[in-house]
């Protein structure tokens, strides 16, 4: 796990740049450590204008995994789905975040196989834990269509789609694909696969699933409502065998195998 230096800092986005239905923040965080682990996160607000409008309430910062991180910039990759990422999607070239991070538990070292399966906007810290384990790494991601498809371009080699639409890869959910590479090398052959994902809940709870029938282990980036991210609000608890737990600061990586059924997409 990588600390995050104490308190929040300005970073000046260098590059905000749409990646078909997704948009791509790179800012520059000098003072932040190199090395955040993949499957962390960093709490994010705009400088300016973050908040309803002049005299109204601000908005408490928004938690993102990190996409990338090269070179002291940090790469964010977002869909805009409400107030807070819709203002973080029109930050200027030039203009500051201030950011917090790296937060949390990401993925353990691999053990046996990797294989990455991502859906949608979960996509963004399997880039990064692709970028530490080598461009051969297979990666399987699911996306609603063609445009949200393009983030699939960032990866390296020739990920494996499926959208739910068919307009690009396979017609069919990405548990779909994981279902047929457990079926192509199953545990038994020698090369026993891990599972890393990150994904919407159903997927998760589908992955986790899988997983479990196939006897496979995964580990999952799950997502939850955030309000502070260092686990003082207990805004973020998931279930687990051993009970609740604050994804922000016990994950939100967790093993699959300590989750409860249906516990996922609680
Ligand atoms: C650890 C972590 C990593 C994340 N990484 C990314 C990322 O890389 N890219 C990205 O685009 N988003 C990511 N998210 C989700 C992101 O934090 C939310 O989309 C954002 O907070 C929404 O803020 P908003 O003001 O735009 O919308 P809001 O008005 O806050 O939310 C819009 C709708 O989405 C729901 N929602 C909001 N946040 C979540 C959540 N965390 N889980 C489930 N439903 C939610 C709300 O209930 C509401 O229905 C991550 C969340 C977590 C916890
Ligand atoms: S977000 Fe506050 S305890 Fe986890």
């Amino acid at each position: 796990m990588t600390l995050a230096p104490f308190g929040r800092r300005l970073a000046p986005l260098v590059e905000n740049r749409r990646i078909g239905a997704y948009q791509l923040l790179i800012v520059d965080d000098p003072d932040g450590p190199r090395d955040p682990q993949p499957g962390q996160f960093y709490m994010l607000a705009t400088e300016e204008r973050w908040g309803a409008g002049e005299g109204e309430r601000p908005y408490l910062p928004r938690a993102f995994s990190f996409a990338r991180a090269r070179e002291g910039r940090l790469w964010f990759l977002l869909e805009d789905i409400g107030p807070g990422t819709h203002r973080l999607a029109q930050v200027g070239e030039g203009e500051n975040l201030w950011i917090t991070g790296p937060l949390g538990i990401g993925f353990d070292e691999p053990a046996g196989r990797p294989l990455l399966v991502g859906g949608g906007i979960g996509a963004a810290p399997l880039l990064c834990l692709q970028d530490q384990l080598g461009p051969e790494t297979k990666v399987l991601l699911g996306f609603r269509s063609a445009d949200h498809a393009e983030a699939a371009n960032l990866f390296a080699g020739e990920p494996q789609i499926a959208t739910d639409d068919g307009s690009v890869g396979k017609h069919a959910l990405v548990t779909e694909l994981l279902r047929e590479e457990l079926d192509l090398r199953p545990p038994t052959s020698g090369l026993r696969p891990t599972v890393y994902s990150c994904g919407p809940p159903p997927m998760l709870e589908a992955v986790r699933a899988l997983a479990s029938e196939r006897g496979v282990a995964a580990q999952l980036a799950l997502e939850s409502g955030m309000a502070c991210g260092f686990g003082a609000c207990f805004g973020c608890v998931v279930p687990t065998k051993d009970g609740y737990v604050r994804l922000c600061v016990d994950g939100p990586v967790l093993d699959a195998a300590d989750l409860v059924p249906g516990g996922v997409g609680h």
